[in-house]
């Protein structure tokens, strides 16, 4: 009873089922064959790979664990390197969710859990066999996202994100310095998850007041407080069937968390005043520029929650370590800032593209956005040189020290337009307003915030951590041989 649904009835797909357990292999089998499938199975890897030679099935099911020289893992790895079109669905305990997780990453279309749900199995494999039916065109590199990447970085972080936003219940945290594309890549997830019809709401944890987050989050019901005259929906709510993302969560008061992490276990939460707690139905995205690890040794995020967040996690490189994009970012940016301001179609130069290209980019996509804005808005010409560039772009700190590449005005540049200074360790406007003077600043700041760990320092700096070395002999501050 296979279920075709046009008359070109395509081709019956062919099902691998791996695992090491002959009670559940037997149970896929039989339900399997009885969709309409062609079933091969194997109780081992070896075995398996045998099959894959001989059949070349369409679709594998991998049991993350087989008691076996090659486990479901290595199997994948093997299946993604040698069949690239073959399409793999792992199989996992509860526990290795970590694991399927991190099977999805490397190219699992989609996990299933056991005790297995045959309905989901039986729609996951309708969907594969569909999409199977409908691939005979290679896919185009960019898409209909707007999303522009060229980078193999970026290339592998759009294709993780593509398969974690099909399991539309999954949590997943996004991780990146500011700027780099966080709250652009969750909304995308939300777009090209199953709940992309439903609501999609951002939450700033970070600009909610502690004592407003319950409220803000959760609702109340009327009466709760003294102000509470009607009951009222909180953002949680109001997402109902869609996606939230809690933006910056790293923020959010160490108290609250506690029922952040229950809203993630148990998809519940309770307004305030309630008696009762009111299940919810939504995918929770949680994204942030802090490092987490660190906040929970500093006690100010919950071990618990992090752990909870850590299982589908997804990092956003900073766009120096992808120079690749900048082009197809530059000209894109390009292209909505001259339809914005109405002016004529801009190019840059090649001498511009290679400075755009080299540029260490603090602020990442956000800072490439607000330059090309301001080039389309301050050049005259049709294409914008490098000149115009050099004179609009803020000098990042590693040009210190070296022939600056602008007049006497780059400290005063570096004030006026803070974005090339990482916020962290933006500074008043100091007396002595000499390079040295400012460098200096800049440095002892750095030092500062970073409890004087010269790699983070380097690092917040934009600078290698000889060249902050070598400034802090030069500044006769003692090195030391210090070691983290
Ligand atoms: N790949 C991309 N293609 C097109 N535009 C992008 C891309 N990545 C980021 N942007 C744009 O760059 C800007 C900054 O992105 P976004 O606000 O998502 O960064 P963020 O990582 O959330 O930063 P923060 O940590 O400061 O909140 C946005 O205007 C976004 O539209
Ligand atoms: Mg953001």
């Amino acid at each position: 009873m296979a279920t075709t649904k046009d008359a070109s009835a395509p081709r019956e797909k062919k099902v691998l089922i791996v695992d090491d357990e002959a009670l559940i292999r037997f149970g896929l089998e039989k339900f399997v064959k009885q969709e309409g499938y062609g079933v091969i199975s194997a109780g081992s890897g070896k075995k398996a790979l045998e099959l894959i030679e001989d059949h070349d099935p369409d679709i594998a099911l991998l049991d993350l664990k087989l008691q076996d020289s090659i486990d479901g893992l290595e199997l994948l790895g093997i299946i993604r390197k040698t069949r690239p079109k073959m399409v793999s669905i792992m199989i996992s305990g509860q526990t290795e969710i970590h694991a399927a997780v991190e099977a999805m990453k490397l190219g699992a279309r989609d996990y299933l859990e056991k005790p297995i749900d045959f309905d989901k199995l039986k729609s996951v494999l309708e969907a594969i066999s569909e999409e199977l039916d409908n691939s005979s065109e290679p896919e185009p590199e960019t898409d209909d996202l707007d999303l522009v990447f060229a980078s193999e970085k970026m290339k592998k972080v759009v294709a993780i994100m593509r398969r974690l936003a099909l399991k539309s219940d999954l949590t997943i945290l996004i991780l990146g310095e500011s700027g780099t594309g966080k709250n652009f890549l969750c909304q995308k997830i939300h777009e090209m998850s199953a709940r992309r019809e439903a609501p999609y709401v951002q939450i700033g944890c970070s600009n909610i007041p502690d004592h407003l987050i319950e409220s803000e989050l959760f609702g109340y019901e009327k009466g709760a407080f003294t102000d509470a005259k009607a009951a009222k929906k909180g953002l949680i709510e109001v997402a109902a069937g869609g996606t939230v993302l809690l933006d910056e969560l790293g923020d959010m008061p160490y108290q609250f968390q506690t029922k952040v992490l229950k809203l993630l276990e148990e998809r519940c939460f309770r307004r305030i005043g309630a008696l009762e707690d009111t299940p919810v139905d939504i995918r929770i995205l949680a994204a942030t520029n802090r490092d987490l690890k660190h906040e929970v040794q500093e006690k100010k995020f919950r071990l618990d929650l992090f752990y909870r967040l850590n299982i589908a996690t997804i990092e956003v490189p900073a766009l120096r370590e992808r120079s690749e994009d900048i082009p197809g970012l530059t000209n894109s940016l390009l292209g909505i800032f001259c339809k914005k301001y109405g002016v004529e179609a801009k190019t840059v130069s090649p001498e511009g593209m290679a400075v755009l290209m080299t540029y260490p980019w603090p602020g990442n996509v956000r800072q490439l956005k607000n330059l090309v804005e301001k080039l389309v808005v301050l050049s005259d010409g049709d294409e914008i040189t490098a000149a115009e560039i050099n004179e609009n772009l803020d000098p990042p700190l590693a040009s210190l020290g070296q022939p600056p590449p602008l007049t006497s005005a780059v400290s005063l540049a570096m004030m006026s337009a803070p974005q090339a200074v990482p916020a962290e360790i933006e500074a008043s406007l100091p007396d002595d307003l000499s390079l040295e003077a400012m460098e200096e600043r800049f440095i002892r700041r750095a030092l500062e915030k970073t409890n004087g760990n010269q790699r983070k320092a380097a690092n917040l700096l934009n600078i290698s951590r000889d060249a902050l070395r070598y400034r802090l002999k030069k500044m006769q501050i003692n090195v030391g041989d210090e070691e983290e």
